[in-house]
């Protein structure tokens, strides 16, 4: 039986708490998806690690539910937990992460949310400052231990599901799906690729030695973040986060 963490982070912060978590292997949710790095055959403990994306799930989390999680035979996984990082408010992203388990016949046993450094561009507009990031990572610090005692004690604490959770999600799926990007690329781009391999939609294509981004873009913000040129730009944004990861931990490709 193999523990198993399947991580979606697209700018670093659900990796690096992920990689707090002793006990268990990483699999990044596009590999799982794109079969690069199957499921193991039995799993003991299965934790979900991802981020908040409005109030709800990100897009490649409710396609590993949907399309990797309900094709197999879950009887193995004894013990299912999750935990959701955010920079503001996480509302009901755990209670659509157990709805949706719920629906593919999976219980999830324990689900915990943790405040991160903000790393999303339009927030990112409030600046914020080298000590808030501090005070939060020491927060961070102090909660993974909480969880991660709970964790190992396979403790039960399921999401409380809120009355206004089915007009939330229906709300949260509209905002969460893919469409064209806000982003665009400047004439600073070298044509590295990077952003190409971080990308969790498989959004960017090089064409003529430079990135051109599609359509189907989430707007995670990876490749604005990670460009070692900063040639992605977004309307009014400025100001990389560096991030808690390698850029190469990140890749997905
Ligand atoms: C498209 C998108 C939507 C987001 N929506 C929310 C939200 O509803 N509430 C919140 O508190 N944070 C929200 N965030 C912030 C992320 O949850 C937060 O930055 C998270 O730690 C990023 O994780 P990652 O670095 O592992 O990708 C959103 C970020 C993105 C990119
Ligand atoms: S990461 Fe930046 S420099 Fe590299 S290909 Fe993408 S946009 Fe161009
Ligand atoms: S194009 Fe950029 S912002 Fe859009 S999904 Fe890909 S990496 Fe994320």
């Amino acid at each position: 039986m193999d523990n198993v963490i399947a991580v979606y982070s697209a700018t670093g912060n659900s990796l690096s708490l992920a990689k707090k978590i002793e006990g268990g292997s990483i699999y990044l949710i596009e590999k799982i998806l794109d079969n690069s790095s199957p499921l193991p055959e039995k799993i003991g403990k299965l934790g979900i690690v991802f981020p908040v994306y409005c109030f709800g799930l990100p897009y490649p989390v409710l396609r590993f539910i949907r399309e990797c999680l309900s094709k197999r035979d879950n009887s193995d996984i004894g013990y299912i937990y999750a935990i959701a990082t955010y920079s503001k408010v996480p509302l009901t992203a755990l209670a659509d992460l157990e709805t949706e388990l719920t629906g593919i016949g999976c219980a999830l046993s324990y689900g915990a949310s943790v405040k991160m450094p903000i790393a999303y561009v339009p927030f990112r507009k409030e600046a914020v400052g080298e000590i808030e990031t501090l005070a939060t990572l020491n927060k961070v610090q102090n909660k993974i231990g909480h969880i991660i005692s709970d964790i190992n004690e396979e403790k039960l604490e399921i999401p409380s599901r809120g009355i206004m959770r089915r007009m939330i999600r229906a709300m949260s799926r509209e905002a969460a799906k893919p469409r064209e990007s806000k982003l665009s690329v400047g004439a600073g781009c070298s044509g590295c690729g990077i952003c190409a391999r971080i990308c969790p939609m498989d959004n960017i294509r090089l064409s003529d030695g430079k990135a051109a981004i599609g359509n189907e873009c989430i707007s995670c913000y990876a490749c604005y973040h990670r460009c070692p040129e900063n040639a992605i730009s977004y309307p009014d944004a400025e100001g990389q986060y560096e991030g808690l990861v390698r850029t190469e931990e990140l890749f997905k490709r």
